[in-house]
């Protein structure tokens, strides 16, 4: 990595209209608000309507996310887009994005999948991508959940919402990205089968079922593995820097289940107050959680000029994966 430091610049999001509230998902499904919230911490989830996609969410935080870096498009060398519910299988999402935006053809946009730990790979992957020639990035997370969301079974569709979140990236004068890691391990209990055009093939002929195309979880197996994950996150990170985890001024976790963000800020020996929240206003939304809750935080002012701010997720693969950067804008 060159000495060149690498921050945020600026930060958008997008959240659909349509809102899902638990008192909806109790007509659907045998759930009471009560349960959901106490297990949880979701009030409500947004859902795309008919014109909504992975696509249109990422190119409208995206779009966001320049304005607030007074960045213009053709500035950008990257576009990684981290989803696991694109909206076809190819070309990549962030193709899409760089055609809407107008970028010309010398940029690399690409998607990657790692669960909802997209984001933060991203990240991981655009700071090493753009330090050695002080280039910009843009890393968008954006997941409609609820295409993959098997609304019969309530131990999975009162958690996921739709969204996405975008950052800019590139040479800041102060503060900037102090450390980064990332980590994945094989683990069967949270997946989506879906096998496109399976059936196609005459030389493997199979039948599929549509509840192959739904996503599946095996909730307190994953909870743990989250628990466990997001501590690892603090002390390794802290490890890395050397700076104690207390000196840590915010946090910004996955926003899974308000359990896990309590049980972190236990570990960490912090209070709650230093860790943003907004999982009760959209639920789960994948690959979009953090840069959707990095963004509203930046929005109602919670970083300031200086801050240590601490980036972790974790989902599906297992992946997980954190940052930790002085805030500089
Ligand atoms: O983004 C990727 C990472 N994902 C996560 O981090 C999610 C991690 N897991 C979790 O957040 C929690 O495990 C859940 C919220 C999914 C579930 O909470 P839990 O406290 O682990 O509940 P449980 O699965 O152990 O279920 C407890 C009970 C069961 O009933 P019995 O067997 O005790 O009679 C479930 O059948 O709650 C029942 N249950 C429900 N009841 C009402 C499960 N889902 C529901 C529901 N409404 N929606």
């Amino acid at each position: 990595m060159g000495a060149r430091k690498i921050g945020i610049l600026g930060t958008g999001s997008y959240a659909p209209q349509v809102v899902l509230t638990n008192q909806d998902l109790e007509k659907l499904v045998d759930t009471t608000d009560q349960w959901i919230r106490e297990r949880t911490g979701i009030i409500e989830r947004r859902i795309c309507g008919p014109e909504e996609t992975v696509a249109t969410m990422a190119l409208e935080a995206a779009r966001r996310a320049l304005d607030a870096a007074g960045l213009t498009p053709d500035r950008l060398s990257y576009i990684i887009v981290g989803t696991n519910t694109p909206d076809y299988l190819f070309p990549a999402i962030a193709i899409r994005i760089q055609d809407a935006l107008g970028v010309n053809s010398t940029l690399a946009a690409f998607d990657l999948q790692a669960g909802c730990t997209g984001f933060n790979y991203g990240l991981y992957i655009a700071e090493r991508l753009v330090a050695p020639e002080g280039k910009y990035a843009l890393i968008i997370g954006s997941d409609a959940s609820s295409r993959f969301t098997d609304w019969t079974d309530r131990s999975t569709c009162v958690l996921f919402g739709d969204g996405a979140g975008a950052a800019v990236l590139g040479p800041v004068a102060r503060g900037g990205i102090i450390a980064q890691f990332v980590a994945s391990s094989l683990n069967m209990k949270l997946y989506c089968e879906t096998e496109f055009n399976a059936e196609n093939s005459p030389f493997q002929p199979r039948q599929l079922t549509t509840a192959r195309h739904f996503l599946k979880m095996d909730g307190p197996e994953i909870f743990k593995f989250a628990v466990k994950a997001v501590r690892e996150s603090i002390r390794r990170i802290s490890e890395i820097t050397g700076i104690p985890r207390e000196e840590f001024d915010y946090f910004i976790i996955h926003q899974a289940n308000n359990r896990i963000i309590e049980a972190a800020a236990r570990f960490a020996r912090v209070p709650m107050e230093k860790f943003f929240v907004n999982v009760h206003c959209y639920g789960n939304t994948s690959a979009a959680s953090v840069p959707l809750a990095l963004d509203e935080a930046v929005r109602a002012g919670k970083l300031k000029v200086g801050d240590k701010v601490f980036l972790c997720s974790f989902g599906a693969g297992v992946t997980w994966s954190a940052a930790l950067m002085e805030w500089g804008v």
